[in-house]
């Protein structure tokens, strides 16, 4: 644990920063103890909220010259605990670092800083016809720097890729106290190794982003989307690679279990008409420039949806209900969340595994005793798995017990070529499996690097490392 905080620490954050920004004030610090992550309370010893890189480089000098534990955060919409501060030390809040600097027309990009919100910086772009595609379920409150930190994908990332593939340069602050440009802003660049790309996905182990370049698209006129409700879930996750195969890359493929909808709807004071039966839906959307492309495309996943079974297809015909759809997919996260003790699981597989992925989890939660929540982005294999306390015991809920149970989840993964996170991250929760998908040659690969950027290893402490 950090070493309480000497007067002369505080009273230098001050100078750097500002009285105003510097708290120190215990109610104040609370609202950085927690994410979105489980039920975590870490508190800082004090919370700083600089204004510009050169702010942030002082304050990093300084926590190295005092030994003191420094985390970075962002929105706080993590889902890993990757900005919980679990040595106490110093949290490093980017809120103020907001600006969207430059939206470059001509070269379809754009500079910006981290605290900036992702829907904030969509819309901004959106408005010259641009698109940024990234689009975490957060996208309303997270933050840019925090979706580097995490490589964040969201529904999206199917047919546009996630936040890495726009990245195009990076402004850091590194542990000591250096300020870098990680790259260039060129969409090809293959000069020596990729900082930018090391960075990306670090969880604010490595260094603080302080500036973002991206790069952007430009925004399709049309989309349309679908609902394909299911009796077996089986059918339902082997539909989804099938979708792929007839040549039509959708802009989202998302897969919903019907007590995720409901207890989404419910909560949401939302209607939502489960026909009799339906187990599982998947949501599947197209975009592009030509509606009537877009309609055969449509007709294309509806014949392989048909070939898998599918009990109903509705088409979301006015804005209204695509947004009401929508509102019901992003919110499912939260409120699963709202309505029990809960575990969030991040896995991931190719997609054509998906229906071993999904029937594994469902054998393994029925020998360990949990019920699961499934739900996700079926286009990437990547399904959430809401472990649910239910009638678990607490003793099996925070023992052995569990985490054995999670751990054959992700042996599971493994065993399908996947992973154990495929956009949540390691942060705190995760740390203990990384053992289950790398060797102890790779994880002190790992070590080593960050012990390259930094050495007192002060940055984020107690992150990613088993
Ligand atoms: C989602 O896809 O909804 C997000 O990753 C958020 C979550 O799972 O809670
Ligand atoms: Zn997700």
């Amino acid at each position: 644990m950090a070493k309480p905080l000497k007067a002369e620490f505080l009273d230098r954050l001050i100078l750097i920063v500002g009285k105003d920004f510097v708290i120190s004030d215990s109610d104040a610090r609370k609202l950085y103890a927690s994410d979105s992550t489980e039920d975590f309370v870490f508190m800082p010893d004090v919370v700083v909220k600089p204004d510009t890189v050169e702010e942030v480089s002082d304050i990093m000098k300084l926590c190295y010259e005092f030994d003191i534990p420094l985390t970075p955060r962002g929105a706080g919409t993590g889902l890993s605990g990757a900005c919980l501060p679990v040595s106490g030390g110093l949290i490093l809040s980017t809120e103020r670092l907001n600006r969207i600097l430059a939206i470059d027309e001509k070269n379809f990009q754009a500079t910006v800083e981290p605290g900036v919100i992702n829907e904030v910086f969509r819309n901004a772009v959106e408005a010259v016809g641009l698109l940024y595609p990234p689009d975490p379920a957060s996208k309303g409150s997270c933050f840019l720097g925090g979706n580097i930190a995490h490589n964040s994908g969201g529904p999206k990332a199917v047919k546009y890729g996630v936040t890495r593939d726009y990245v195009l340069n990076l402004e850091v602050v590194l542990p000591t106290g250096e300020i870098i440009w990680t790259g260039a802003d060129t969409l090809k660049n293959s000069t020596g190794y990729s900082l930018t790309h090391l960075m990306i996905g670090s969880e604010g182990t490595l260094g603080i982003v302080t500036k973002i370049v991206f790069r952007l698209l430009t925004k399709p006129t049309h989309d349309l989307l679908m609902l394909a409700s299911f009796a077996n879930a089986g059918n339902a996750c082997a539909a989804v690679a099938e979708i792929f195969r007839t040549g039509v890359t959708p802009s989202a493929l998302e897969l919903m279990e019907r007590k995720a909808v409901e207890l989404s709807a419910f909560y949401l004071n939302e209607t939502f008409d489960h026909k009799e039966g339906m187990e599982i839906y998947l949501l599947i959307e197209v975009d592009g420039f030509d509606p009537d492309l877009l309609m055969k495309d449509c007709e294309k996943i509806s014949e392989a949806l048909e070939r898998f079974g599918v009990d109903d297809l509705l088409f979301m015909e006015t804005f209204d209900q695509k947004e009401k759809i929508w509102k019901i997919r992003r919110a499912i996260g939260e409120k699963v969340k709202a309505h029990s003790i809960y575990k969030e699981e991040d896995t991931v597989v190719s997609r054509a595994y998906l229906p071993e992925l999904l029937a594994g989890v469902k054998e393994i939660g029925s020998r360990y005793g949990f019920e699961s929540i499934c739900y996700g982005h079926a286009g990437d294999g990547n399904l959430h798995v809401n472990i649910i306390k239910g009638e678990m015991s607490d003793e099996n809920w925070k023992g052995k017990h569990l985490e054995e149970g999670i751990r054959e989840i992700f042996r599971l993964c493994k065993k399908l070529g996947g992973t154990i996170s495929g956009e949540h991250g390691i942060g705190l929760v995760q740390k203990k499996y990384m053992n289950e998908v790398f060797e102890p040659m790779q994880i002190d690969l790992m070590r080593k690097i960050k012990a390259v950027f930094d050495p007192k290893g002060l940055l984020n402490p107690g992150k990613i490392f088993p």
